[in-house]
């Protein structure tokens, strides 16, 4: 049985980062909107209450029954969790006179007989963002730190009522388990924080969040790669049973590692189809198929090049080109899974359609604030399942993407697989300005080949976090040895990020950019001028089109 945190999202921009640290404490944890019913299974270890950019007071103020999650499990509130949880049971909650932003020093930390500021530094540095604050504490409250400019950063529900070992079966009756922890008679431990303990600049707030984490809900923190990997492959081998399942592989780190898993459950039942639609990187295809042999994968490469270079004549829009590369996909890929439902027939038929999502993806999907309305439209092979009759199998649905990096480690995918850049779906169509032909396809192939392979030859590669070649419609005059030439630019462009939504670009050292310049103009003929990509994101975007 998995042990489990929720984490109860109303809105806050930080909710995915209390995620992020509740798993790197190799705890599981789920985000849920607030407003989505739960069964408090026997796993479930505690609940964390998210920040809000609403206020407690406003009319329509977001809600939810911590009186009655504490009869079950231990509660965290974090900012509006901790305002939510002072105004339900009394406490005075106000606009703050000065807006609490940015930092600020905890003070009077109750450490000793208290476990959730356990081990934390007297003056220890928080991150606070908050414009209500809570001025009273309720009865049977009790206060564990203030800061300069608020009088109440940490409180917990006093232990009213009593303590009784968990030994004692009496008040132990269908409690989670929470071993050698004293369980209060009237509940189960609630605390509250102001601040915000997952962001980086709470500079101890990993620490608050493990006493919480394991002191207080007595979570084992066995979630390790190891362990996803074998219940996963445990669940992907009952789901499917004797059944098969179909996949499209793309060469990038979520399918390779969604495939592999799949196929340490049912092995060559897993039938993997990799399409070579002519936009791909240099030497792409062949890379990305010996890896896939090499790791035992059943995948089956198709060059469907000129398909999507017919699709793509003439089309300069990049939401055409997008739409032409889409709907040509979609079409190799059905005719293929119709040729391996054919061949294949024993009668068991094939079951599943396997996908690579991962837990943003599924996060999104499911916001408080509604799904987003950016629809990648590559990806969109969302009709097939209902056309193929097949079942959605999507083993990453769970993890973020460093945790699908370290489950791969774990498999034994080679690092230049897990460690790649991303690559958008629409490959170099969308690094092509204008209309697309296999020449110009070509010239980027050669640039960004020479420019990636020198990333890495300086160690440069990992220090950003995409980096790409783009082939501008601009043609402008050189000289090359005593003769005028008339070609094309290239545009080069690195970024560092942390998740692609916003991006900086990166300061790739002078030398390094003179060299690749040089490097670029003297061997691909064709391209006479190299340009460096210095905007950020926003307001530009990573991509050109
Ligand atoms: P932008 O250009 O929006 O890019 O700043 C953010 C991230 O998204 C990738 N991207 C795409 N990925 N299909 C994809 O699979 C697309 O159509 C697409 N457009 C942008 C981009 O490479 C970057 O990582």
């Amino acid at each position: 049985m998995t042990e489990k945190i929720l984490i109860l999202d109303f809105g806050s921009q930080y909710t995915q980062l209390i995620a992020r640290a509740v798993r790197e404490a190799n705890v599981y944890c789920e985000i849920i909107p607030y407003y989505k019913n739960f069964d408090i299974e026997p796993g479930l270890k505690g609940i964390i209450l998210s920040g809000s950019p609403f206020s407690v007071n406003e009319e329509k103020a977001p809600d939810v029954n911590v009186q009655e999650f504490i009869t079950k499990v231990p509660v965290l509130g974090i900012c509006y969790g901790a305002q939510l949880t002072a105004k339900r049971y009394g406490g005075k909650v106000e606009k703050s006179n000065k807006r609490e932003y940015g930092r600020a020093i905890l003070s009077n930390l109750k450490t000793k007989d208290d476990l959730l500021l356990k081990d934390v530094s007297p003056k220890s540095q928080v991150w606070m963002s908050h414009a209500d604050t809570v001025l009273e504490l309720p009865q049977g409250f009790e206060l564990l730190a203030t800061t300069e400019s608020i009088p109440i950063a940490a409180f917990k529900k006093s232990e009213v009522g009593g303590q009784k070992s968990e030994n004692d079966q009496s008040s132990a009756n269908n409690r989670p388990h929470t071993s050698g922890i004293i369980l209060p008679v009237s509940g189960f431990p609630l605390y509250c924080v102001q601040f915000h303990p997952e962001v980086y600049h709470s500079t101890e707030g990993k620490k608050v969040l493990y006493n919480f984490l394991v002191n207080i809900c007595g979570c084992s923190q066995d979630w390790t790669p190891a362990h996803f990997i074998t219940d996963t492959v445990e669940a992907l081998k009952k789901q499917i049973g004797d059944r098969k399942v179909i996949m499209a592989l793309s060469g990038g780190v979520d399918s390779t590692v969604a495939a592999t898993l799949i196929h340490k459950a049912i092995g060559d039942r897993l039938f993997g189809i990799f399409v070579d639609n002519g936009v791909l990187r240099k030497n792409e295809f062949e890379n990305v198929l010996k890896t896939y042999s090499q790791l035992g994968l059943n995948v089956k490469g198709i060059d469907a090049k000129q398909r999507f270079y017919d699709a793509l004549a003439g089309k300069t829009d990049p939401e055409e080109k997008r739409k032409a590369i889409g709907s040509s996909f979609i079409d190799v890929f059905q005719e293929e899974a119709n040729n391996i439902i054919h061949q294949t027939d024993d009668g068991k038929g094939i079951g599943f359609l396997g996908q690579g999502t991962i837990y943003p993806d599924v996060i999104e999907s499911m916001s408080v604030h509604g799904p987003s309305q950016t629809i990648k439209s590559h990806h969109n092979v969302g009709g097939l399942p209902e056309h193929l009759h097949l079942e959605l199998i999507e083993p990453l649905r769970s993890l973020f993407k460093d945790e699908v990096r370290k489950v791969g480690r774990e498999l034994g995918i080679p690092p230049e697989m897990i460690d790649r850049h991303p690559f958008p779906g629409p490959g170099l169509a969308i690094r092509i300005l204008g209309d697309i032909t296999p020449e110009k396809v070509r010239l980027l192939q050669e640039a960004d080949n020479l420019y990636v392979k020198a990333l890495k030859d300086h160690g440069l590669y990992a220090t950003v976090w995409q980096a790409g070649a783009i082939l501008l419609p601009v043609k402008s005059v050189g000289v090359m040895g005593d003769e005028r030439t008339y070609e094309f630019t290239i545009a080069l462009r690195a970024v560092t990020s942390v998740d692609g939504m916003t991006a900086d670009w990166a300061h790739l050292p002078y030398v390094f950019l003179a060299d690749i310049s040089n490097e670029i103009i003297n061997n691909v003929k064709g391209i006479n001028r190299v340009v460096y990509h210095i905007s950020s994101n926003p307001p530009a975007t990573i991509e050109w089109e």
